[in-house]
């Protein structure tokens, strides 16, 4: 037993069973250069107070730099009896140096450790979504201008509801994403409180310096109290919360482009090199980046839920339960990511199928609202504008033509006051030329949130 930490008041060594049972090494090494980072900033703070001479730290940072850089050339070894990245590297401290090893865990324990390193880690995560948020928006944004003059129809229901500008879409999506990206900030708020110092559940007697070792991490504040913070994984569920939903957003967008894709929708194409086809029928060309995006949300939901069930149920403070928080959020992490990575080149790749499009742009009484609000404007009441209009469609529709091609006698037989100036507001672009308000897809409107979403991300690319 002299090979554990904390092997001292056992008579009988760990069943091999246990070990493989209980070891997270094989998932948490992931976490071993923020563990080293915490450990030193931890161990300049000992030197800070005496509790290490400054041979002592030098010798620690040095040792700990070397195992480091061990670990990035693939030299170092992992073993499960050593349980987690946390006694690895501690022990390989040892080895180097000697005693001077043994002093590194002074005043900590394993408990405020990992939770330092999952916010050192989830902290770097954070800013790594962030900037694949920002480079999806990006190409978002860089559609617009090329994409100005196409009109889309708009759904509500899955059915055609009013016409609007392809921009007005992109920017419709990049609303989504800044939002994400408020949460995250938010989380960022939370995570970015330093744990260490916490010791196993209820400080240390050792005259420690936390804001010292803040500082010396940049973490904004410190931890108020030691049973929380042994206790604590709100921040990781935080960070799965918000992966998840970017997922959604992610799923979302990837539908409605697998519809756009198809034959019958037929709005866009996806690159070819985001396309692979089948071994049976050679005529297809299928959008699996797009399927895999969509398909890949399950499991950050089901990520985020196996989190929110961890926790439930835990009494304070640590429990070894705690350590499956681990692989969850990796996957989130790794899932959200490469998801993001992908889509922003899709987006900025796609093809819009102009005039498939537009061919079929006076399908579905686009004009019918805007005519209607034409007809307000004439004074009409709304409910009687709304019942009109809607009788005119009937009749277009039975006769299988547009607003536009209905004779003004038509018209007139609705309200008597009407001229020929119907004909200027019919059509799917003239009604979106009529649009006003705020946010609306006035082409204006569009053309304004378009130079403000290109300044936004210019300015927090800085
Ligand atoms: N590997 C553990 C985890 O991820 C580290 C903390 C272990 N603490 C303990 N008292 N056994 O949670």
């Amino acid at each position: 037993m002299a090979e554990k930490a904390w092997g001292g008041v056992f008579d009988e060594a760990t069943d091999r069973r246990v070990e493989q049972f209980t070891e997270s090494v094989s998932f948490d090494r992931r976490l071993y250069a923020h563990d080293i980072r915490g450990s030193i900033a931890h161990a300049q703070m000992l030197c800070k107070v005496g509790l290490l001479s400054q041979g002592e730290c030098q010798q620690i940072e040095q040792g700990l730099t070397d195992i480091q850089r061990e670990i990035e050339e693939d030299r170092f070894q992992f073993r499960i009896e050593l349980e987690d990245i946390h006694m690895h590297i501690e022990r390989a401290l040892i080895e180097r140096i000697g005693d001077v090893g043994r002093k590194l865990h002074t005043g900590r324990s394993r408990n405020d450790q990992v939770s330092t390193d999952m916010r050192l880690w989830v902290r770097d995560a954070v800013d790594q979504i962030d900037g694949a948020l920002r480079d999806l928006q990006t190409a978002f944004v860089g559609r617009c201008d090329a994409d100005f003059d196409v009109i889309l129809p708009g759904y509500t229901h899955m059915q055609r509801a009013q016409p609007v500008l392809a921009p007005h879409y992109w920017l419709a999506y990049c609303e989504k994403y800044e939002r994400d990206r408020q949460r995250l900030a938010d989380c960022r708020r939370r995570v970015n409180v330093l744990s260490l110092g916490a010791a196993a559940l209820a400080g240390t007697s050792l005259p420690i310096d936390r804001e010292d070792v803040a500082r010396r991490l940049e973490f904004e504040s410190v931890a108020r109290n030691s049973l929380d913070v042994s206790s604590d994984r709100d921040f990781v569920v935080e960070f799965a919360f918000v992966l998840a939903l970017i997922a959604e957003h992610l799923s979302t967008w990837a539908e409605e482009w697998i519809l756009w894709s198809t034959t019958e929708f037929n709005f866009l194409r996806p690159p070819q090199t985001f396309c692979t086809g089948s071994s049976i029928m050679p005529q297809k060309v299928n959008p699996d980046v797009l399927e895999l995006i969509r398909g890949k949300c399950a499991r950050v939901l089901g990520n985020l839920n196996a989190l929110l069930v961890l926790i439930k149920g835990l009494p304070l403070a640590y429990n070894r339960d705690l350590q499956e928080d681990k692989q969850p959020l990796f996957d989130s992490y790794d899932t959200v990511l490469a998801s993001l990575q992908l889509a922003a080149p899709l987006v900025a790749g796609a093809e819009l199928q102009r005039q498939a499009i537009a061919d079929r742009l006076d399908r579905g009484y686009l004009d019918a609202t805007t005519f209607m609000e034409y007809l307000i404007g004439r004074g009409i009441p709304q409910r009687t504008a709304h019942s009109l209009v809607g009788q005119l469609v009937n009749k277009a529709m039975k006769q299988g033509v547009r607003l536009a091609d209905l004779p003004l006698d038509d018209y007139r037989q609705a309200d008597a006051s009407l001229d020929e100036t119907v004909y200027d507001v019919l059509g799917a672009e003239r009604a979106v030329a009529a649009m006003k308000s705020y946010g609306s897809t006035a082409p204006d409107q569009v053309r304004r949130q378009i130079e403000d979403w290109k300044e936004r991300l210019s300015v927090n690319r800085q």
